[in-house]
């Protein structure tokens, strides 16, 4: 759920995910600036409540007052709320007096209510927080507006809660009360605070995690959809002579190297640290908190250009065994994060623990096996062996196996699977069809030989759900022992010759398999019929793979070579429009885009009416009109739930016809 954005403000472009170090109207003392800000926040109540402060702000604005001259957000008041239970100004003073100090981003007064307090209570702030989001819409006309999801730890009070503020007109949805959590340490009820509060927020606007400052949480809060951090931690912690680093907080006082190679890190050693006076040494280390902390979001951001942000998760949270708990707890939202992963990234999938079996990816080629269906009434399961499977794979494979190879839910005595469909059980994905086993990221993952109890649940699992739909089943030993399957009662080991299937596939059954996988049942009958002499396939001298498909000299479909996707040609994209009804693979256009995209333009967001549930990032789309005519086909860059909710920027990347 991870996403690069930008926002643009009177004072700048923001890029995201970002840190808003917090500055001090008062007493800031380091030039946060220098050091790589695009964006602070300030608090405008302490602006308010100070004589001298209020005075310049009004008059100059708060951007010469904190001396920084990019954009600013400003909260109001409502932490001070939460600490000291009262404070004096009200919702509507205080957006009046964050446009009067001319802020980039300004807060209504939400009340931040604690974790774990009774329902009630919850709900009675909450209703007041809503009422004060509405009303700050209606109040304002200058700021870039912060409108602050609450609702405790009751995961539907945050989604309603959510839901709700979404209906007025606010710019940036930020998610509070989430400091004593996290002070607590209780990563795994942050998860699901913030899975719900995302849940109920719309997909064009930015999400600001309040008061995260730990760099050690940013890539797990990125993945879950948040994009603004905001720290006072690198002040608070080098106050403490505390580094932050990604992965926990060191002490000075422990330190015999300095742990980082930051300016701070290479100039000072801990030993002139820790004879400086107090102060002079609060502000190098603040320095590097803050350079670690920036250097954090870079990474996060390169991951997830990448496609391995949920690697750098995976990593950063085996840190400390509670982010460990919220990592574990994501499980729970697989469905959220099906949502917005895209169909294939730039690099390889890596298994690094029994958590990465919850990663979208899995569940997607589980649902997407169901597209496949049997050809044969027998099915024989093989050992995973180098990728790609159908590479190493061959009769005489099979056959040094056979005695090995037992019998699973046999009930047919008919030893002759010379017909059976083939699949090799690995982990992380279960169970792949020979066929697909170029496709992303059945072929682009790795992961370690010996698997832990989570992942032999797993091939379970997945050996039970795929083999319902054969009655005879033949299975290899190893994969019986490797994965503990305790099938005494279904299988008996073969002992009689058996006729076996071979493990060459056609490259025609190949690319059908890869067309049902890929668009859905049936597809490969209609993008290539069942005469394998009609259709020529052209393939890489260099990797041997299939490049080009032709009926007639006119093009199907190409495949691409990085992650084996089938990309359509004009035929292809007519053929599956002609046989799939709407809305399968559809994006609809608006009337004003129709010529543009018949013209091979891209189609942006605001022209899209509707959109097919289904279509991630780098899917292949069908463009229609509004009377399902086809107009153009391509490739789209963002999830449907995005599209539906983005009115700027492109949907579609459209590919010409080439007739
Ligand atoms: N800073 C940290 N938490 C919160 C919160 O819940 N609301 C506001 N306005 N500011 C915060
Ligand atoms: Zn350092």
């Amino acid at each position: 759920m991870g996403r690069i954005g930008k926002f643009t403000t009177p004072h700048g472009t923001v890029t995201t995910p970002a840190l808003m170090p917090v500055v001090h109207p008062g007493k800031q003392t380091l030039d946060v600036k220098k050091l790589g800000a695009e964006i602070v926040i300030t608090n405008s109540y302490i602006i308010y409540k100070n004589e001298e402060l209020k005075e310049k702000a009004l008059k100059d604005g708060v951007h010469p007052l904190i001396d920084f001259p990019h954009t600013i957000e400003t909260d109001s008041g409502s932490f001070q709320l939460s600490v000291y239970g009262d404070i004096d100004i009200t919702n509507e003073e205080v957006i009046k007096f964050q446009e009067a100090i001319k802020t980039d981003i300004g807060t209504s007064l939400d009340i931040p209510t604690a974790p774990y307090v009774k329902r009630s209570k919850a709900e009675e702030d909450l209703a007041i927080t809503i009422e004060r989001a509405k009303q700050a819409a209606e109040v304002n006309e200058e700021l870039i507006l912060n409108s602050v999801v609450q609702g405790s730890t009751f995961p539907d009070l945050r989604l309603k809660c959510a839901e709700e503020i979404s209906k007025f007109d606010a710019d940036i949805y930020p998610i509070g009360a989430v400091v004593p959590l996290m002070e607590m340490y209780r990563y795994a009820d942050l998860v699901d605070v913030v899975m719900y509060s995302i849940r109920g927020l719309p997909e064009d606007k930015p999400r600001h995690l309040m008061g995260a400052g730990h760099p050690m949480v940013f890539a797990l809060a990125v993945a879950m959809g948040c994009d603004l951090f905001d720290s006072a931690a690198y002040i608070l912690y080098a106050n403490k002579d505390r580094f932050m680093m990604p992965d926990g907080t060191l002490r000075l006082e422990d330190l015999i190297e300095m742990p980082c190679s930051c300016r701070v890190c290479c100039e000072y050693t801990p030993d002139d640290l820790r004879k400086m006076p107090q102060d002079e040494r609060a502000k190098l280390i603040a320095e590097h908190n803050l350079h670690i902390s920036f250097a954090e979001i870079r990474r996060i951001r390169q991951a997830i250009v990448d496609g391995e942000l949920m690697k750098l998760v995976e990593l950063r949270c085996r840190a400390h065994p509670f982010l460990l708990d919220g990592l574990r707890r994501l499980k729970e939202y697989q469905k959220d994060m099906m949502k917005l992963n895209p169909s294939s990234k730039k690099n390889a999938f890596f298994y690094t623990g029994e958590e990465t079996l919850n990663r979208p990816e899995v569940l997607k080629h589980q649902k997407q096996l169901e597209n496949i269906q049997p050809t044969s009434n027998s099915l024989v399961i093989l050992p995973h062996t180098r990728k790609p499977y159908t590479k190493y794979l061959n009769k005489e494979y099979i056959k040094k196996y056979t005695p090995e190879i037992v019998s699973y839910y046999t009930n047919s005595c008919n030893l002759d699977f010379s017909d059976a469909d083939v699949v090799v059980a690995d982990i992380p994905f279960g169970i792949i069809p020979l066929g697909v086993d170029e496709f992303y990221p059945l072929a682009q993952n790795e992961s370690p030989a010996i698997h832990d109890e989570d992942a032999k649940q797993f091939m379970k699992k997945a050996i039970c759900d795929y083999t319902n739909k054969y009655d005879n089943i033949l299975i290899h030993k190893k994969i019986v022992d490797k994965y503990d399957l305790d099938l005494t009662d279904e299988y008996t080991i073969v002992d009689a010759p058996i006729t076996l299937p071979d493990a060459k596939i056609s490259d025609f059954d190949r690319l059908k398999m890869i067309a049902d996988y890929q668009f859905g049942t049936n597809a490969g009958n209609v993008l290539f019929g069942d005469d394998p002499d009609k259709i020529k396939i052209e393939k890489s001298r260099k990797t041997g793979k299939i490049r080009h498909v032709f009926e007639d000299k006119q093009n199907i479909v190409n495949m691409r070579a990085n992650d084996g996707f089938l990309i359509l040609s004009d035929l292809g994209a007519k053929r599956l429009h002609e046989a799939f009804d709407a809305p399968h693979m559809r994006v609809v256009v608006a009337e004003d885009a129709e010529e543009y995209a018949r013209k091979g333009k891209s189609v942006f967001n605001k022209f899209v009416l509707d959109v097919d549930e289904p279509i991630r990032h780098n899917d292949e789309v069908l463009i229609v009109n509004g009377d399902d005519e086809l107009l153009a086909f391509g490739k789209s860059l963002l999830s449907s739930y995005e599209i539906k909710d983005f009115n700027s920027g492109q949907a579609i990347k459209t590919r010409k016809w080439k007739n």
